[in-house]
């Protein structure tokens, strides 16, 4: 609980908030981030802190506002993972995915403003809506969290949202968006007025695709529509399968008027010189850098099966189909009581979304017999009760 004295002037629609995370704890087993568990190499290491080095007697001196080679080595990434070739004014970086959210939310969100998202989904976003005063609207998905495409095309032309936000793969529950929704989405959007916003002015279709390296290898990414659609802006993290989330690097690709317009609400010098020079240094091991999202898919799948192997009160349990770095599975009536438990045996997993549903993020194969181990006691425990 925080405690923020009454007297002071904190904004009314803040009064009684809490900052938003998921709990920091020192537990052998903590699977409740959605991290990519293995470190990176010695020799990636080595690169990191040579080019910080190179960089330190500059540190007097503002860094690249613009990190015009950050955006260059981005290019060249999303041509190699996503066969996209984007100009510089099309990518656009920041202090992780997160920054580069808000500053979506900055630029096309604001009063009298809505953003548009499809529940369950990152629990965040409904924090940059209330952080930049815009609206946040939410169109249920199916049992299965698939997203509802009538309703939601329905949704876009009946709320007029200036922002609409889809994940792919979704979190918590892993689902991925097919190209062909995705499209039906942008068309829609394209259709579509804004409230708040002048005749002719059509919402914005972001597409949040933090867990997009762990999908179905071959399957495209939103980054191959940038150059039909002026209205879409795809955003990316290194924090996930790149193994990076403690260097908060995250960046979007779109046309150049979406970024263009990221840059107005940007603080200047958003991006430290030693954060630029530490990606850059990443992303020249990139190959390191995502050796173990193949396993780390393979542990997926084998997480999937075998949790949807274990009963919970005499019924099987439900696992979301997952093209991501975790897997959401359920349904129990008491899941405070199923996390609780296992944390007191050292593993930490997320108790997010709707009742009875909990996540858990693919760690190493030992924390993973771990995580197997910890839950089967659980379960039994359950049963007894
Ligand atoms: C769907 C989604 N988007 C964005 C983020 C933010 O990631 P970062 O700010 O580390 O890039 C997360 C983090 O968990 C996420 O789950």
């Amino acid at each position: 609980m925080s405690a923020i004295p009454s007297n002071l002037p904190l904004r009314n629609d803040l009064i009684g908030e809490e900052p938003y995370g998921a709990p920091q704890l020192d537990v052998p087993v903590c699977l409740n981030v959605n991290e990519n568990p293995y470190a990176p190499n010695p020799d990636v290491c080595d690169d990191i802190a040579r080019r910080v080095r190179d960089i330190a007697p500059t540190l007097n001196r503002y860094p690249d506002r613009e990190h015009i080679a950050l955006r260059r080595a981005f290019s060249d990434y999303l041509a190699k993972e996503s066969d996209t070739r984007l100009a510089v004014d099309q990518l656009w970086a920041a202090n992780g995915s997160n920054e580069i959210m808000l500053q979506i939310f900055q630029a096309f969100g604001g009063p009298g403003r809505k953003a548009l998202g499809f529940a369950p989904t990152y629990s965040m976003y409904p924090e940059y809506a209330r952080d930049t005063f815009t609206q946040w609207v939410t169109v249920p998905r199916n049992d299965d969290f698939t997203l509802n495409i009538e309703r939601a095309v329905a949704a876009i032309g009946e709320v007029r949202p200036s922002i609409v936000l889809v994940t792919s793969p979704n979190n918590p529950t892993g689902t991925p968006l097919s190209m062909d929704e995705t499209t039906q989405l942008l068309e829609a959007c394209e259709q579509a007025s804004v409230d708040g916003a002048a005749d002719g002015v059509h919402p914005i279709l972001v597409v949040d695709e933090a867990y997009v390296e762990f999908r179905t290898p071959g399957v495209p990414s939103a980054v191959t529509l940038i150059d039909k659609h002026p209205n879409i802006a795809v955003s990316r993290t290194m924090s996930k399968a790149f193994a990076f989330a403690g260097a908060r690097v995250g960046y979007v690709a779109a046309n150049k008027g979406i970024i263009d317009s990221l840059r107005i609400v940007r603080m200047p010098y958003h991006l430290s010189a030693v954060t630029q020079a530490a990606a850059l240094a990443a992303l020249e091991h990139t190959d390191e850098q995502l050796s173990t999202v193949a396993h780390l898919r393979q542990t997926r799948e084998q997480t999937a099966a075998w949790l949807a192997q274990q009963t919970y009160k005499g019924a099987a349990l439900t696992v979301a189909h997952s093209e991501s770095n975790f897997v959401y599975f359920g349904v129990f009536d008491d899941r405070d009581f199923i996390f609780r438990s296992l944390l007191e045996r050292g593993v930490l997993i997320r108790d997010v979304g709707p009742d009875g549903w909990l996540r858990v993020c693919m760690g190493t194969d030992d924390e993973m017999a771990r995580f197997r181990e910890a839950f089967s006691e659980v379960l039994r425990l359950a049963e007894s009760r």
